[in-house]
């Protein structure tokens, strides 16, 4: 569970702090539905960026930004529908769209949720203090991004060969940025960073994504939530909601799944990754392209008892569409395949693991044949917005992009989508998954064997975590009380 002890002096100092830096910290609730947010605060951000370095965008993290760059307000969920003639199944596919939040990625809210709770207990102390942000990629960009507006200091960690975008812009936000050998699928090197870190005796405290509660509990709630509303409004009587299809990073935002399988009994929970690096499909390792996703290990916080399938995407398919996807002769040929202009417009709102996400829904639908009354949901987690340095790289390396190249990728990735690499899991399957963690956390990242067994067999481990969410809201408005600035 998370720690919602009180530890008192660093908890008078972080309220100064906040008092002193104007900052007020929104609630559970108010991410999740922002009619809650107070008026005034509304007002404030109407003259704000919505990437701007300012507090009152912790407000902003929510899935229900109006999709402007600067002053916006809050409607609906973001999300877009994915139409037969792009995918080539008759399901509705359909996800929520990460690029409206600041930093322009969903793990902003996966790491308010990290550090939040420790600051409004006092377990971290934003004056003497370090968070530090280990990540192969948003979830450092958001720790970095959500510690400059709590006014804590900061340092992220990540390998070396991550576009060139989220250096440059780490670079003006976070206080320190190290960079580890490797590319995607390092993870083991930034732990050891981290261990490094630790011994120098600075005062630090390592946010790690893959063993983070906060990140599995925002997810839980306020992307589960968001989805919920999304079905809500989208399926007619005759729908059914089938399933969500996530590839999995630190396996956070697949905790939605299990929020909306209490909802939602027989839906599923599907878990994908690159087919180069397939660890839950083959307990397998390798270096891949799509960049937030497939760490070569279980995380500590995925549900695996919860979850029902595994596959894996080739990641030439990835960046292919994503060529395909943005280039105009791609985007054309699109349109003369009838797949609506409008749509066509909006496709830069998958980045890479985004289109991985859509792939696996795909594969998903074709698995089980689902049709035109079956709902199927996913999320683009970020856009290509974070990614136009690896098309050009791509233009240089490939050359210009034809009507060929879009005949060939739109045919061989997107109709050609088959059921290949994909487990249904039985219960013998996710057993081997779960016990892969063994080797990670409690090996190597001292995790205890005590928990590791009640991961499997406790029936309240999971629901003891999705608990809490009043409790940290109360919190919450206790320290924003305490801090008394007016809403
Ligand atoms: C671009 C991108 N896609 C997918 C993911 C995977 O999400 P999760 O770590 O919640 O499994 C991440 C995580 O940071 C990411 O940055």
């Amino acid at each position: 569970m998370i720690d919602l002890n009180i530890v008192n002096e660093p908890l008078k100092r972080s309220i100064r702090r906040a008092r002193e830096r104007n900052i007020i910290i929104p609630t559970f609730k108010q991410m999740k539905n922002p009619d809650l947010i107070p008026g005034r605060i509304k007002k404030e951000l109407a003259g704000i960026g919505l990437w701007s370095i300012d507090a009152r965008n912790l407000f902003r993290i929510t899935w229900k930004n109006e999709p402007v760059e600067s002053g916006g307000g809050f409607g609906f969920v973001n999300y877009i529908e994915f139409p037969p003639s792009l995918t080539g199944v008759e399901a509705r596919i359909i996800a929520p769209v990460g690029k409206w939040f600041p930093t322009g990625a969903h793990k902003v809210g996966a790491t308010f949720a990290c550090l939040v709770p420790r600051l409004v207990t006092g377990q971290f102390d934003p004056t003497t203090q370090k968070a530090v942000w280990p990540s192969t990629g948003n979830y450092c960009r958001g720790g970095a991004y959500d510690s400059s507006l709590l006014a804590c200091e900061s340092i992220a960690i990540l390998p070396e060969e991550m576009s060139r975008e989220r250096f440059e812009w780490l670079s003006k936000v976070a206080g320190q940025v190290i960079k580890t050998p490797g590319s995607e699928s390092n993870v083991k090197e930034i732990f050891d960073k981290c261990w490094e870190l630790k011994k120098t005796g600075e005062d630090l405290i390592i946010f790690n994504q893959f063993d983070e509660f906060g990140n599995y509990l925002w997810h839980y709630e306020i992307t589960g939530h968001a989805m919920e509303e999304v079905l809500a409004k989208e399926m007619g009587p005759l729908d059914r909601y089938c399933g969500v299809v996530l590839t999995t990073g630190s396996a956070g935002t697949i905790g939605c799944g299990d929020y909306l399988k209490q909802i939602f009994p027989t839906s599923k929970i599907a878990a994908s990754e690159a087919l180069q690096c397939p660890t839950l499909l083959l307990n397998g390792y390798g270096a891949h392209r799509i960049e937030g996703i497939g760490d070569k290990h279980v995380p500590w916080i995925h549900n695996v008892k919860n979850t029902d399938m595994v596959m894996a995407i080739d990641d030439n398919a990835v960046v292919n569409l994503a060529r395909l996807f943005n280039e105009p002769a791609g985007r054309s040929f699109l349109i003369s395949k009838g797949v609506p202009a409008d749509l066509v417009e909006n496709l830069d709102l998958l980045g890479f693991s985004g289109i991985a996400n859509l792939l696996s829904a795909i594969k998903f639908a074709r698995y089980y044949e689902l049709g035109r009354h079956d709902v199927v949901l996913s999320i683009l987690t970020d856009s290509m917005e974070l990614y136009e340095s690896r098309l050009k790289e791509m233009h240089e390396e490939y050359g210009k992009y034809t009507d060929i190249h879009a005949s060939a990728h739109f045919a061989r990735y997107l109709q050609g989508v088959s059921t290949d690499n994909l487990i249904e899991l039985r219960y013998i399957e996710r057993r081997r998954i779960h016990n892969l963690k063994y080797y990670t956390w409690v090996e190597q990242q001292g995790k205890t064997y005590e928990e590791i067994i009640e991961q499997w067999y406790d029936p309240d481990y999971w629901t003891n975590i999705q608990k809490q969410v009043p409790e940290i809201d109360a919190f919450i408005e206790e320290f924003n009380r305490q801090v008394g600035l007016p809403e």
